[in-house]
């Protein structure tokens, strides 16, 4: 079935929901979303939005403290203007209904503000710990009264509708919506719209140990790359050093903001190590502390470390870490009373679809935000919290963007033939899906993780190549099914991450090589980017 709108949005995270409210004063607005609404990264979010708003803060500590993070690869254009809107952002939150923590200061209350690693102030709005489900529900509220939005959930986006390869080369770069197919019906729809935007999250799914949810499997990095669009930086993985170390927990996040709060990370014979690591020891960037960790580990032979937050008292930590309080409790760990056992787990993609600061990508009509993109404000390593500030920031500019380019473009959208099924058939032999799926997960979390080495990336090319090979025959030859949509582009996202952090003969913020364990400002102080190139009509 066709469908038409003025904007399609792939995605109800952050960057998704927040583009829409505001696209919608613009015209029509279709929302495409592969499972419930509310699944999203977004909604798992815990310590918060990192943004200048103490009166001790400055505009010019968050920018350095965000370039310092991105190890020399940031833009530093997009920083600045990303930093500079946070604080209206907030407000507009703040007005749309999250309830942000706050606290009493003399006679008024304030919003009170979380520290996290790399951060020299204190600037992370959050709610409890529980920033992001306050958020999105605030979101989806809004968008479910808008009488300009239509939500389509449990519709999968297969690819981009390339206007090169189904109307013909007149138009080469520009895209007109995408194909998706409604898991409930088994049918594929063809969704047309004179902008898109791509917010489909990160894809920590390629990863055997990861905070993401399922969603996460990088579904809109690999169709715009498909789709011929400029992919940069997908070597940049970011490790949360602090994922709860449990059998039963499927990867649940213990948040920065605990450390912010005091908390020490210790050895199983209590040795506080980070010292020895970083000056701001617990509090250093990321990238550093999960090395750390990664290096204590292989040293001790020991299965985690451990998070102690018993020096603060427990009522503050019931009432400022309610979630996490809980969450551990269920797996029988007092943390009033005990340290939190605590592993890395893959958690955001740095890099992706490459954009301009109004979100636009190397294609026409086609924006991306959120963390599917790659905008230049995190560089070679993201700051903490600075994931929602930026999917808020860039999706309001691309609203505007594509607002214009929506009154421009008129009635100008062609006829794009529908799904062709060809001779495909229902598979019999799903176990090919989960069998490829967990041997990619496996290869990239002991190949591609933390720590690389040119062998071990040599071998994960190997593997990749040969698996997209019989994915991709796979693909053809079967029936379309949401395991094998997800299977493929995790495929191909694997392939780029593997192809970057082969191109990258050094070690910079997130990509540690062992046979260059050192920064090359004369080779590499440049983006990694890949591309393909424009498909064309058969
Ligand atoms: P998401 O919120 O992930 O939304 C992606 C959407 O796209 C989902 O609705 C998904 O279903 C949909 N989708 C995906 N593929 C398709 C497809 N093919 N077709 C249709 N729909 C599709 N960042 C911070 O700044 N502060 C934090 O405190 C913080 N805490 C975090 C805690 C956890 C546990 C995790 C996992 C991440 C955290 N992050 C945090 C990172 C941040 O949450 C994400 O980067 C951000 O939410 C991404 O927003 P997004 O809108 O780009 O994508
Ligand atoms: C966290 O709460 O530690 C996650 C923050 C982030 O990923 O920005």
């Amino acid at each position: 079935m066709e469908k038409r709108s003025d904007f399609l949005v792939i995605g109800s995270g952050i960057a998704g929901l927040s583009f829409a409210l505001k696209a919608a004063q613009n015209g029509t607005v279709s929302i495409i979303t592969k499972r419930a609404i509310r699944e999203s990264a977004t909604f798992y979010a815990q310590g918060g939005i990192a943004s200048v708003i103490s009166k001790e803060d400055t505009f010019d500590s968050h920018i350095k403290d965000t370039l310092y993070a991105g190890a020399g690869l940031c833009r530093e254009d997009i920083v600045a203007l990303v930093v500079k809107d946070g604080p209206a952002r907030i407000h507009e939150l703040i007005e749309l209904g999250v309830k942000f923590s706050s606290r009493v200061n003399g006679h008024e209350r304030e919003l009170d503000l979380g520290r996290e690693g790399g951060h020299s102030k204190r600037r992370i709005v959050h709610a409890e710990d529980l920033t992001g489900k306050a958020v999105e529900e605030a979101l989806v509220a809004s968008v479910e009264t808008n009488p300009n939005i239509k939500v389509f959930e449990n519709h999968i986006a297969i690819d981009l509708l390339s206007h090169a390869k189904f109307v013909g080369p007149t138009d080469e770069e520009g895209i007109w919506g995408a194909y998706a197919l409604d898991k409930t019906t088994g049918e594929v729809n063809t969704f047309l719209a004179k902008a898109t935007l791509l917010a489909t999250g990160g894809a920590g799914k390629v990863y055997l140990y990861t905070s993401n949810p399922d969603i996460a499997t990088g579904d809109g990095i690999a169709m715009a790359y498909r789709a011929g669009a400029d992919i940069a930086n997908m070597e940049f993985i970011q490790f949360h050093p602090t994922c709860l170390y449990h059998s039963k927990a499927k990867s649940f996040l213990i948040s920065e903001a605990l450390r912010g709060e005091g908390g020490v990370l210790r050895l199983k014979d209590n040795d506080p190590f980070m010292k020895r690591h970083h000056p701001m020891a617990d509090l250093a960037p990321r990238d550093i502390v999960a090395r750390a960790i990664d290096f204590e580990l292989k040293k001790s032979g020991d299965d985690c470390v451990y998070l102690d937050m018993t020096s603060k008292p427990a009522g503050f930590l019931r009432d400022r870490f309610p979630n996490i309080h809980t969450k551990c409790l269920e797996f029988g760990i007092d943390m009033t009373k005990e340290p939190i056992p605590v592993v890395p787990a893959a958690h955001y993609t740095c890099g992706g679809v490459v954009t301009g600061a109004d979100g636009l990508s190397t294609l026409k009509r086609l924006y991306v935000a959120g963390e599917s993109a790659c905008t230049g404000l995190h560089g070679a390593n993201r700051l903490a919290s600075n994931s929602l500030l930026e999917s808020l920031v860039i999706a309001e500019r691309a609203s505007r963007h594509a607002g214009e380019v929506v009154k421009a473009t008129k009635d100008a959208v062609p006829s794009i033939p529908a799904w062709e099924p060809g001779g495909a058939v229902v598979s019999d032999e799903a176990v090919v899906i989960t069998q490829n799926w967990d041997e990619i997960r496996r290869f990239m979390w002991n190949y591609v993780g933390i720590v690389r080495s040119d062998k071990r990336l040599e071998r994960a090319e190997r593997r990749i190549n040969l698996l997209k090979d019989e994915i991709n025959d796979y693909y053809w030859d079967f029936k379309i099914t949401n395991n094998l949509i997800e299977l493929r582009n995790i495929s191909t996202v694997a392939e780029l991450i593997i192809k970057s952090a082969r191109l990258r003969k050094e070690s910079r913020g997130l990509h540690y090589n062992i046979d260059y364990p050192e920064k090359d400002d004369a080779n590499f102080l440049k983006d990694t980017v890949l591309r393909l190139p424009h498909p064309t009509k058969a």
